[in-house]
């Protein structure tokens, strides 16, 4: 059924393959493949510098392409955010997943048994119910998920809110079959809007110091955390410092966007949408691409060849532009803008038009999207 999936998108989007970066229906979503080598390769490098390894976050890109070129640059796995992604990835041969979120739900459930029969699949628990689901399943299912239980480490998401609660969930899984107690873990989200590097710091060693007090509670109890899971794009370099931490969760980085580049500026931006003037009166120039087309959380879309002007908003369908008389844009050119926030941006999509040399040599599907089951239940 996947495989269908990527074929339909193939074929419906092949025919922009040979043509420029800048002739293509718009919105259209374009990625550029040497500049996200570069930051695959540069990501690479910083890690190596570190203690952990790298298990790249992928529910920004839901690209298997993308997956696997992560893999074999050095990632040791991936994590997903949803069951879907995770299902995905594994049928296409991804060896090591992790779905760094509770699973909760019986379909959710019995597809992540079943999947697991074929493929390694670990998650987050927060919860002793759902761990007792997650083992029914499991044990019907025949297979075996392993288990991180995951920290609230200042998020005040997901998580056990304590070390005592930890110890209690641990203790309860050691009795739940067909579960395999791994780890814990914790991400520090909340560390990733604090732009002062020096306060950020401060804020991830308060985060993993928690963890670690959590984890040294669950050693002197005998349950070891073989795997450590932590850390972003915006935290990698801080957190896969920590000797505590076994693994980085980092997903954006091969992208980048708006939001992400003041935390981490060497990285460049790989993805862009590129879209078309459609009005333009006097200063006031507007592209067809609004919330509908691009993600503008937490940070606001650029204009690559104008990056000083500031957009003035971005509407269901419209990106409005205040610019002066330097700006030579006319209705009907094409404008590339760097989304202000990739994970969103991506999930508008069917498909990447991957782009080397300012030509399009590929398209890359992306699954799954939306609410993400779409084609993958009924596989
Ligand atoms: C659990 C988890 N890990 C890691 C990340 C980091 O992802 P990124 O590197 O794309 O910021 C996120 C982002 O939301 C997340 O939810």
């Amino acid at each position: 059924m996947i495989n269908v999936l990527r074929e339909r998108i193939y074929n419906k989007y092949k025919s922009a393959i040979g043509k420029s970066r800048s002739s293509l229906v718009t919105p259209a979503l374009i990625f550029d493949l040497n500049v996200a080598k570069h930051n695959i390769q540069l990501m690479f490098e910083r890690m190596q510098e570190m203690p952990a390894k790298l298990r790249p976050h992928i529910k920004v890109q839901k690209c298997i392409e993308l997956a696997k070129m992560q893999i074999e640059a050095g990632a040791i796995g991936i994590c997903t955010a949803t069951v879907w992604e995770a299902i995905v990835m594994s049928n296409a041969g991804i060896e090591d997943v992790l779905i760094a979120n509770e699973v909760v739900g019986k379909e959710k459930i019995k597809a992540l048994a079943e999947a697991a029969r074929c493929g390694k699949l670990s998650l987050a628990v927060d919860n002793v119910q759902n761990s007792e689901d997650l083992s029914n399943a499991a044990r019907e299912a025949g297979s075996e998920l392993g288990i991180l239980i995951e920290v609230d480490i200042g998020m005040r998401k997901g998580g056990v809110r304590s070390a005592e609660e930890a110890l209690t969930l641990a203790q309860h899984l050691r009795k739940l079959p067909n579960l395999r107690f791994l780890g814990v873990q914790g991400y520090e989200g909340h560390c990733m809007g604090e732009f002062n590097r020096v306060a950020r710091m401060e804020k991830v060693k308060q985060a993993m110091d928690y963890l670690g007090e959590v984890i040294l509670k669950l050693a002197k109890a005998g349950f070891e955390c073989k795997i450590v899971s932590c850390g972003g794009t915006g935290t990698f370099d801080i957190t896969g410092t920590d000797s505590r931490v076994t693994e980085i969760q980092a997903g954006t980085y091969v992208f980048m966007d708006k939001f992400h580049v003041n935390l981490v500026p060497d990285f460049k931006h790989s993805l862009t949408v590129l879209s078309t003037v459609i009005i333009k009166h006097g200063n006031t120039v507007v592209m067809d691409a609004g919330r509908k087309s691009i993600g503008v959380d937490f940070a606001m879309p650029t204009m690559v060849d104008y990056p000083n002007y500031e957009a003035r908003g971005f509407h269901e369908e419209h990106a409005l532009f205040d610019v002066d008389k330097s700006c030579k844009l006319k209705i009907g050119d094409t404008v590339e803008l760097i989304p202000g926030y990739t994970g969103t941006t991506v999930n508008f999509y069917d498909a990447y038009h991957v782009v080397e040399d300012d030509v399009v040599v590929d398209i890359w599907p992306v699954i799954p999207r939306g609410p993400g089951h779409s084609g993958i239940l009924s596989s």
